[in-house]
């Protein structure tokens, strides 16, 4: 990637570094070192780990994980997402360790590596890059994007939208910082904003080549290619933070495949979304003044058998609520069977359309915030 877009001012909401953070919580730390151990029983002794890394933390504030513990405690912070249904296959969870990155342009660099390895063709495999952590008065670095690929979202005058109406604010943000890449159609991709620990943030463009997308078709309406509806393939969470025994890595995007009903129950038909449902069920000749038509009903499952037929005719992996439903009660009774608690938020859990036909419905889950785990740490301005 050769065009960065340095920024001439810095960015309004991230244009004060995050603040040095605190000393890591010995307790913390401890917690994790044993569980580790606890699940790793060929991991070696864990007081002798324990008393090296309560050295560590008196010196310096902070320690550093072992390779073995960083993929461990990213693929456990993953078995404790609360909000997934796809957990079944946490410990295949692929962990880039990059820890030594962390300028802007490193970060930028390794995130476009990151989405190349991971999209591996329409081969999508799970992937977290783990940048710098915080340390005690040296802030790791930030990527400001939610995801790694998202489209821009360009006002009209009459209040309507073109492109993806949740990123207008960050749009106009970057525009503001100077970007110009946006064609002005509805899936321009955004460009990544990167905040270093200390400095200015970094502006650049994904290159083409890194993102693959996915027009979509549906294969009984030949008018459905029409709509000109596409998604990109790799849904890539940017801007979460790793927490591993007391330890903030804020910088570690991670991805899996996408679910079809989140691109097609979601992100195309929201209304505050793409809002496709009312062309769709125009197009299906749906009478739409009549709710008792369930236009939308009959819409939404039109536009979910299209995401599912698409991505599957691009050889793009993808999975669909109903297998989803299931794995995830696999996983929950392998978990219980491993003596642990699942943690699920039913809210998240049950799939966006047909919820109660599928089995994820039909029961309550136990639900707490355990540790590892991705968090939304408030950005420190
Ligand atoms: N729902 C988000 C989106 O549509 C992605 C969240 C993560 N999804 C996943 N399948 N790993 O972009």
């Amino acid at each position: 990637m050769r065009t960065w877009i340095r920024s001439l001012r810095p960015l309004e909401d991230t244009a004060v570094p995050a603040p040095a953070r605190e000393t890591v919580d010995m307790r913390e730390a401890e917690r994790f070192v044993r569980q580790f151990h606890a699940e790793n029983p060929r991991a070696g002794d864990p007081l002798a780990r324990l008393r090296r890394v309560a050295r560590d933390v008196a010196r310096s504030g902070t320690y550093t994980h072992t390779a073995a513990e960083l993929e461990f405690g990213a693929r456990v912070a993953w078995r404790n997402s609360n909000r997934c249904i796809g957990r079944l296959y946490w410990r295949s969870l692929k962990v880039r360790d990059r820890r030594d990155v962390s300028s802007a342009e490193g970060v930028a660099l390794e995130s476009v590596a990151h989405l190349r390895e991971a999209t591996g063709g329409g081969r999508i495999r799970p992937t977290i890059t783990v940048f710098a952590p915080d340390r005690p008065g040296r802030p790791g670095p930030r990527i400001v994007n939610e995801q790694l690929i998202r489209y821009a979202g360009y006002p009209r005058a009459d209040g309507s939208v073109v492109g993806d109406p949740r990123y207008v604010d960050f749009t106009r943000a970057v525009r503001a910082l100077g970007w110009r890449g946006g064609a002005g159609t509805r899936f321009d991709v955004l460009p990544l904003v990167i905040q270093p620990g200390r400095g200015e943030p970094l502006l650049c463009n994904v290159p083409g080549d890194a993102i693959l997308e996915v027009p979509l078709a549906h294969p009984a309406y030949p008018w459905f290619a029409g709509l000109g509806l596409r998604w990109h393939a790799v849904p890539a969470i940017s801007n979460m933070c790793l927490e591993i025994g007391g330890v903030c890595y804020p910088c570690a995007p991670f991805n899996g495949w996408y679910m079809g009903a989140e691109i097609g129950a979601r992100n195309l038909a929201d209304h505050d979304r793409y809002d496709q449902l009312p062309v769709i069920a125009g197009r299906l000749g749906l009478d739409v003044r009549n709710e008792r038509s369930l236009w939308r009903d009959h819409a939404l499952v039109e536009l979910n058998v299209a995401v599912l037929h698409s991505f599957e005719a691009a050889g793009v992996t993808i999975t669909d609520h109903h297998t989803e439903s299931r794995r995830f009660l696999t996983h929950l009774a392998r978990e219980e069977a491993a003596g642990r608690v699942c943690p699920a938020d039913w809210s998240w859990i049950v799939p966006p359309l047909s919820g109660a036909a599928t089995p994820v419905f039909h029961r309550y889950y136990d639900d707490r915030a355990l540790s590892p785990a991705y968090v939304h740490h408030p950005r420190m301005v």
